[in-house]
């Protein structure tokens, strides 16, 4: 037997790796602009395009459709640049719908806004929450466990509270670093037990959480952080992120995924990416 056979082995090779379906909630940028700063990436001085995020919105949604999935579209409101961001709408498991209460006052109005679409869209248990909490962007399902973010946006009890309304066992991770500022620009879940994240992001004591829970990890650099690449979506074989994250698409191709590299450069001087436009909803 070759010396790496064993931890090759152990791996899911790519003929075992299989696509599931999702429906998916996403916001089209029509009024998408940076006019305030709530993270490091937001400089509203420096020029924004809609055209060119609208275009490169769009080339994601196609590519979800060209993938099997279900896009579904949260009407845009005019004064709330950051509504593109789908994945803070709200969080949702087994059709149940965690309401979003958003941290910073010029994201407030969209908590309601995307509760709306779920209330008008067939789903019927829905809760406005008590704590804040910033949706799917501090929220990832594990398969039947979920990583929860606290540090700068969701408060740590709000964790308590998704663990309850959800009945699923919630695990939270700190964030230290404000580049890092949700769950899923740290990490991002690539199949119901397997993790991508990059350790740095996380206080001491999260890591070695994180590292109990997740052995075989992919570990992400310093690199491959910085250009947002740990902010993707998998669907269980293909994992879309962005594309300058070419270590990352490269481990991730190791490991029988399919990576697709997403340009998203626009929406990226708002500190946001692929996972960060898509709210899953199943
Ligand atoms: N400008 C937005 C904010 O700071 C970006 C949100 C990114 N969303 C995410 N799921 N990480 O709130």
């Amino acid at each position: 037997m070759a010396p790496h056979a064993t931890a090759v082995d152990e791996r899911a090779p790519r003929a075992a790796r299989k696509a599931v379906p999702h429906r998916l909630l996403m916001c089209r940028p029509q009024y998408f602009d940076v006019t305030y700063s709530i993270n490091p990436w937001m400089n509203p001085e420096k020029p924004t395009d809609a055209g060119t995020a609208l275009l490169q919105w769009e080339q994601l949604r196609d590519l979800y459709l060209s993938l099997g999935h279900t896009v579904e579209v949260v009407e845009p409101i005019e004064g709330l640049p950051d509504m593109v961001f789908a994945a803070n709408g709200a969080t949702v498991v087994d059709g149940k719908v965690l309401g979003a209460r958003f941290r910073h006052r010029e994201r407030t109005a969209e908590g309601p806004a995307y509760l709306d679409w779920f209330a008008r869209n067939g789903f019927s248990e829905l809760l406005w929450p008590e704590h804040i909490n910033e949706g799917e962007g501090d929220y990832l399902r594990v398969g039947r466990r979920i990583l929860a973010g606290t540090g700068f946006r969701t408060d740590p009890r709000s964790h308590a509270e998704a663990q309850e309304f959800f009945g699923l066992p919630v695990t939270g991770l700190t964030l230290v670093n404000p580049n890092f500022y949700h769950l899923d620009t740290a990490l991002a879940v690539l199949s119901p037990d397997e993790v991508m994240y990059y350790p740095a992001a996380f206080t001491p004591g999260s890591q070695a959480v994180l590292r109990e829970m997740f052995p075989d990890a992919v570990i992400a650099s310093d690199q491959d952080a910085a250009v947002f690449g740990l902010n993707a979506f998998s669907d269980g074989l293909n994992v879309l992120l962005p594309q300058a994250a070419t270590g990352l698409a490269e481990q991730l191709r190791e490991r029988g995924f399919n990576p697709i590299g997403v340009r998203l450069g626009e929406l990226l001087k708002a500190g946001g990416s692929v996972k960060c436009c898509t709210l899953a909803l199943s």
